[in-house]
């Protein structure tokens, strides 16, 4: 699947052995001097990036000026595919933010928008919409507390994209994600413009987390090079990393298959806890998100075999949306994956999360009902 986070940190040593020595190039007029190749879009897109594939996609951060909003925008403005990218708030701060992030030497042409007024404005075109407006949650509160706040939002931009742009991708990051993107897919089904596959939940994050914490504790050095599918939804226990699909292939004792689901499961906890109420992910999200929408952007351009993680309509298990592996396309999901062989621990995971998932996806559709 996409790497474009992964790519970068193993471009850190290369990108350093090609800066210029100082006492050299200070013989030398800027003409003769050679060019560093210190590009950002290099840095983060390796061999798609500067010279690489053409900018072509116009991409829309709804919640632009969060936490989440301003770090992916800053991100999204690297991504060489990248032609437009509109920033859209309830906060005028995003025009603001949209002026900064302007100034980052990359092909896409960046714009702030304010409010509903605006919302129109921003999505029209759009090929690819990120989601993550709305109330992050404080220590002691669960994803689901969110839910009185963050359903409305959800509603009223998809609202928007239904009127605006129903061919786009949404990425759906407000949280609770397992009841925000089937509220989204109802206003889409409402509006007569629902298509399964442009309709994705970002769990990216989970499987970040999987893979770093797998390789730290199997003593891999390159967390990139590990793959852990992670399955479900998002929120405790529907979170669910398939230690035994890991690859590099390796063991893990009943302890640590435990230890291990545990702290995938919590890991946004751990988050919010140690920012002691003053947010919670937006910097690990943030390149979730950008990993994520790479992932998308490099599927509507016709690459193949792009796989990720993602909580979509599907068949794999009783509850209609859940999170597996996606092949994406030039149409959004093309295929969903199904939950391969599990191991015992993860079968009866799988049956007890069951019933939490089923009902927030039932919390999410009566949303739009009541
Ligand atoms: P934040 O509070 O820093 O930013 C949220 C932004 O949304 C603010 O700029 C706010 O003005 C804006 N906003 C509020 N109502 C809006 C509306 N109607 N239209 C447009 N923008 C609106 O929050 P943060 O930390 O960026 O988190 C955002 C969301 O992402 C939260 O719901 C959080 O729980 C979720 N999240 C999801 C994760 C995932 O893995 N899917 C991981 C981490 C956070």
């Amino acid at each position: 699947m996409s790497n474009a986070v992964g790519a970068a940190a193993r471009r850190v040593g290369a990108l350093r052995a090609q800066v210029v020595d100082p006492a050299s190039s200070s013989r030398q007029t800027p003409q003769e001097a050679p060019s560093a190749r210190v590009g950002l879009v290099d840095w983060f897109f390796g061999a798609s990036g500067i010279g690489g594939k053409r900018a072509s996609f116009t991409v829309a951060v709804l919640g632009a000026a969060g936490g989440i909003g301003q770090t992916l925008s800053a991100f999204i403005k690297a991504n060489p595919k990248v032609a437009e990218l509109r920033l859209y708030d309830v906060a005028p701060v995003v025009r603001g933010v949209a002026a900064d992030v302007s100034h980052v030497n990359t092909r896409a042409k960046v714009s702030g928008y304010v409010g509903d007024d605006e919302l129109e404005a921003c999505l029209r075109g759009c090929d690819l919409v990120i989601i993550p407006a709305g109330v992050p949650r404080k220590p002691g509160m669960s994803r689901d507390d969110l839910f009185g706040v963050n359903a409305g939002i959800v509603r009223t931009l998809c609202e928007g994209v239904a009127k605006t742009c129903p061919n786009a991708i949404v990425n759906i990051i407000s949280n609770p994600v397992n009841s925000t993107v089937p509220i989204a897919a109802e206003v889409f089904k409402n509006h007569g413009c629902y298509d399964a596959r442009k309709l994705l939940g970002v769990t990216h994050l989970d499987v970040m987390r999987a893979k770093t914490f797998v390789a730290a504790a199997k003593g891999f050095d390159d967390p990139t090079l590990v793959d852990v599918p992670v399955i479900g939804g998002h929120a405790g226990t529907t979170i669910l990393p398939l230690l035994s699909q890991t690859t590099p292939r390796c063991s893990f004792t009943p302890e640590e298959v435990s230890a291990l689901t545990s702290r995938i499961q919590n890991g946004g906890t751990e988050v919010v806890e140690a920012k002691g109420g003053a947010g919670s992910a937006t910097l690990s999200m943030a390149a979730a998100a950008a990993e994520f929408a790479d992932a998308c952007l490099r599927g509507l351009s016709g690459e193949s075999g792009i796989w990720a993680c993602a909580y979509v309509e599907s068949k794999a298990t009783r509850a209609p949306f859940f999170a597996t592996k996606v092949l994406l396309g030039r149409n959004g999901v093309e295929r969903v994956a199904g939950t391969g062989t599990l191991s015992s621990y993860e079968k009866r995971a799988l049956e007890s999360m069951l019933p939490e998932l089923e009902a927030s996806i039932k919390k999410g559709i009566n949303f739009l009902h009541s």
